[in-house]
């Protein structure tokens, strides 16, 4: 049986990721902040619990992130570092990280960007595997917006979303291979203009009432609105966002 320790096993990704992984029978540690939600208490950004949650690991998966908008990813790096600095023994690190974001200076994809040099130049064998939005993520941003009349979205941008449970299938697949260092990007099946997903959205629920499109001038908006965050070469998921709605 194989031990996988999962960071971040308790956000989007990793609750779709550690239920296929015990089905799988690997028996699944997952490390979070909090008593109670995980298997192990600790934190990446002290250390804290780190040693004793990763001792016996063979394999582990790296989900942990501080994506908020007030923290950019920017102890993410450290993160990293103190869990490469714990699982010294471990015979693969799967580290889920973004489509481009080395095309990108988004501040939180230069964090993501530093957190996979920080892999591929440690001793530890690795596999980094990039994917496109969550459906989920979207999602949360569309619910976000029932606090006020009015919602500014970025109308023109183009999205591949992907449904985070996708992902975690693909990621389960890639922990039970040889390290790869780099995985193939993974996309959901569809470039949607935030138009498309907002009026699919609309279709279902009563808000956002009014909707402006946005637009932020400079390199990062450019960058996005070139889709250089998507992938449509891999547009390996199967759920399409109207799926997703409809599920
Ligand atoms: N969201 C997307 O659309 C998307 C798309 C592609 C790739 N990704 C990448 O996929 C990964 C997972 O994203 P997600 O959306 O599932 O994240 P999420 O829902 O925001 O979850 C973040 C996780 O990180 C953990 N965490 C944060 N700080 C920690 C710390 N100091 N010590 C230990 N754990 C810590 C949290 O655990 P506790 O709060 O329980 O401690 C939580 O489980 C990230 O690397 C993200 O960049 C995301």
């Amino acid at each position: 049986m194989t031990v996988v320790l999962v960071t971040g096993g308790t956000g989007t990704f990793g609750r779709k990721l550690t239920p296929i992984l015990a089905a799988r029978g690997h028996e699944v540690r997952t490390l979070s902040r909090h008593p109670g939600l995980g298997t192990h208490v600790g934190d990446l950004t002290t250390g804290a619990g780190l040693a004793q949650a990763a001792a016996g690991a063979d394999v582990v998966v790296h989900a942990a992130t501080d994506s908020r908008v007030t923290a950019m990813g920017r102890t993410d790096p450290q993160q990293t570092a103190r869990l490469l600095g714990a699982i010294g023994d471990c015979r693969h690190l799967l580290y889920i990280s973004i489509v481009g974001i080395d095309a990108i200076r988004y501040r939180y994809y230069r964090s993501k960007l530093e957190c996979e040099r920080l892999i591929a130049a440690s001793p530890v064998p690795s596999t980094t595997l990039r994917a496109t939005q969550f459906h989920e993520l979207i999602a949360r941003v569309l619910v976000s917006t029932a606090r006020s009349p009015v919602a500014m979205l970025p109308l023109d941008l183009p999205f591949q979303s992907v449904a985070a449970a996708e992902v975690a299938a693909r990621a389960a697949d890639l922990i039970e291979g040889e390290p790869l260092g780099r995985a193939p990007d993974f996309g959901g099946p569809q470039v949607l203009t935030g138009r498309q997903i907002t009026q699919a959205w609309l279709h279902r629920h009563s808000h956002p009432r009014v909707v402006f499109g946005i637009r932020w001038p400079g390199a990062v908006y450019r960058a996005f609105a070139a889709g250089l965050h998507t992938c449509p070469e891999h547009a390996d998921g199967h759920q399409t966002w109207e799926e997703f709605l409809a599920a």
